[in-house]
């Protein structure tokens, strides 16, 4: 028992400094150029209110922002060099689909004259999803949609801050999406304030009779500074959604990572494939890695100055190899399996000899100790990756950064 605890602490903390040892610059951004096997991720800030559990950058929906904000982003991707074909091209949030089908349809368009696209898939918060909606998404060009229905708790969803949608509403939209042939994946989560293990039970039991193609649970994470606090304990959080995994199994959901259960072989999984590809972020705060660098746009007021001034500013780290070695490392614990074929460096090749000796890996799969090790690994990774907007820490010139944000705003 000790030496579990002692594998999981040594190789949470490893990974947790070499995330740690990341600092951002503010400066321009390196001339980008995505050719092959690349992915693109779009960022829509907008939301109708702040739901408390949530880390991720957003601003309350307002019309003029969201204008300026299309013109932005439409010239971003012009003025971006890209061609061949992108892999995958994700819309998250933020709620993206606070934005219209219009709207939507002219950043596709704009992604579509440069590039083919092989999939495409939508972040969507229910209270604003409706059949004429869903049929707009799929004469987009969608084929994937994740919603975020997180808890059918009336009480839990209300105290986050977050508007509720019906067990109803949901199951009609499901059905429809999936009708329409769209792949539909839905948002669970565990660990909400006042979610209690048996309100857990109950959602979870509650999504099963709607079967969308693929329920992700989430256990809560902690990222920068948030309003809201687990109602749960951690470890409790990971035995639950094993518990629950099995009845899910079941019900004909195979488990395709540590958070994902699926109908089918297909998955939906934009931090997975975030995990290990190069892509293009666009949007304020929006990721990107590319060559040696990973770059975060900052902020709307400065994302919208800039592009008015015609300035390309981010934040900008260089990789490090150690934290892409402890991605991959990641990538492979959260898909739940061992592969012989990947190569690490040394010091991960002994936590892997570690992880065998002690029964964490058998064959090529992760046993059931395995399996709480690689919840409290993603979960580290999570955590602990550097968000320049949410953790300033990282920002090695913050001072400089304020300054020109402020002599970009007062100035004409
Ligand atoms: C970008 S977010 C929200 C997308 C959309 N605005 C919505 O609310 O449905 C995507 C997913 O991240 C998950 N999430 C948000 N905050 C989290 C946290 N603190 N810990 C774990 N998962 C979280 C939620 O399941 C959410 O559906």
């Amino acid at each position: 028992m000790k030496r579990v605890g002692i594998i999981t602490k040594g190789s949470s903390e490893m990974m947790r400094k070499s995330f740690e040892n990341t600092f951002y610059k503010f400066m321009e951004k390196p001339e980008p150029r995505f050719d092959e096997d690349f992915g693109i991720y779009v960022h829509v800030p907008f939301c109708p209110t702040k739901c408390s559990f949530c880390p991720f950058y957003k601003e309350l929906f307002a019309e003029e922002l969201k204008e300026q904000y299309m013109e932005a982003i439409c010239g971003e991707i012009e003025e971006t060099d890209m061609e061949g074909q992108s892999r995958w091209v994700y819309f998250g949030g933020g709620s993206p689909n606070t934005l219209t089908i219009d709207e939507l349809g002219r950043i596709v368009g704009c992604f579509e004259s440069k590039v083919k696209i092989e999939e495409m898939g939508i972040e969507l918060l229910p209270i604003f999803v409706s059949f004429e909606y869903l049929r707009g998404l799929k004469e987009c060009g969608f084929t994937k949609i994740s919603i975020g229905v997180e808890s059918f708790s009336k009480e839990v969803i209300c105290k986050t801050g977050r508007k509720t949608s019906t067990y109803e509403h949901l199951k009609q939209i499901i059905e429809f999406a999936r009708s329409l042939g769209l792949w539909v994946n839905v948002d669970m989560m565990v660990g909400l304030p006042d979610q209690d293990s048996n309100i857990f039970r109950k959602d979870i039991q509650r999504i099963a009779t709607i079967y969308p193609d693929q329920i992700t649970i989430y256990p809560f994470m902690v990222i920068g500074r948030m309003k809201a606090t687990p109602g749960i304990p951690a470890d409790e959080q990971f035995q639950l959604i094993e518990e629950v995994g099995e009845r899910l199994s079941k019900n004909g959901y195979g488990r395709k990572g540590v958070w994902t259960f699926t109908l089918g072989d297909d998955i939906y999984d934009s931090s997975r494939d975030e995990l290990t590809e190069d892509y293009a972020g666009f949007g304020p705060s929006a990721f990107s890695t590319y060559g040696n660098w990973k770059v975060v746009n900052p902020e709307i007021e400065v994302y919208l100055k800039d592009f008015e001034n015609g300035k390309k500013m981010g934040f900008v780290a260089k990789k490090s190899k150690a934290s892409d070695e402890w991605r991959k490392f990641a990538r492979m614990i959260y898909d739940l399996r061992y592969d012989n074929s990947f190569e690490f460096p040394f010091y991960i090749k002994s936590f892997i000899s570690l992880m065998k000796l002690t029964g964490y890996i058998k064959g090529e799969s992760l046993t059931e100790k395995g399996k709480i090790f690689a919840h409290k690994i993603t979960k580290t990774v999570v955590e602990s990756l550097p968000f320049p907007i949410q953790k300033p820490d990282c920002i090695e010139n913050y001072n400089e950064y304020i300054s020109y944000k402020n002599t970009i705003l007062t100035s004409n």
